[in-house]
């Protein structure tokens, strides 16, 4: 079992423009069960959460609190054991911390959606409401949530670039899905990531 994983370095040209990604991108709820890559997942996380040429993230943040941690469930990439990981931006690497294919119990947790176990890898926004918070107080939780809509973004932006399909989850048992992955923290959104 392999429990640190070293991503492949994240590519920052492509074969298709900003607006042409802008253009096309569409929410898409069925997913082909060809497996995505280990470059893919790559891209796609760093697009979430990488660092970007300044040194510090790919997306804004409130007084750079930062409030997400970022965790990818993994169904069925090629190279990488299904489970549940924490993505570390800062070292583009992924830590396993519960091993097994836990997507049917995400779909049944977020309300039946059937496509949520059909996609291949999800990201799974979890927030830490107190990094922001103790800096602006009640305030800061409309910051967190402005935060998630600047990584929902980039996300679904980066997978059209790649040619793959997504659907944003709003809707879904946050407690349930907190217990299903075994993090801490408050799930703000699920991004499941497949073939079209
Ligand atoms: C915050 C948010 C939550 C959403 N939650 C769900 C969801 O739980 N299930 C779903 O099928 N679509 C969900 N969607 C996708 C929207 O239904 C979709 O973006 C909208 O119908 C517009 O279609 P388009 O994305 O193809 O332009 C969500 C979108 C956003 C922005």
């Amino acid at each position: 079992m392999k429990r640190f994983i070293k991503l492949p370095q994240p590519k920052t040209k492509s074969n298709i423009s900003l607006e042409e990604a802008i253009n096309k991108r569409h929410s898409t709820r069925a997913f082909s069960n060809s497996p995505l890559e280990i470059e893919e997942i790559s891209q796609i996380l760093w697009a979430a959460y990488g660092k970007n040429a300044h040194g510090k993230k790919t997306v804004p943040s409130a007084g750079a609190t930062y409030p997400f941690d970022i965790y990818l469930v993994v169904g069925s990439v090629n190279n990488l054991e299904n489970g549940v990981y924490l993505y570390d931006g800062a070292n583009h690497t992924l830590s396993l911390i519960k091993p097994g294919d836990i997507r049917k119990q995400l779909a049944q947790a977020s309300f039946g959606q059937s496509f949520v176990a059909q996609a291949p890898a999800t990201v799974v926004l979890v927030a830490q409401f107190k990094r922001t918070t103790s800096f602006y107080g009640k305030r800061g939780e409309r910051y967190v949530y402005l935060d998630a809509g600047h990584i929902g973004q980039n996300v679904s932006l980066q997978v059209e670039t790649l040619g793959l399909a997504t659907c944003m989850v709003g809707a879904f048992d946050d407690i349930g899905v907190a217990k299903i992955l075994d993090v801490q923290g408050d799930v703000v959104y699920i991004i499941p990531v497949g073939r079209p």
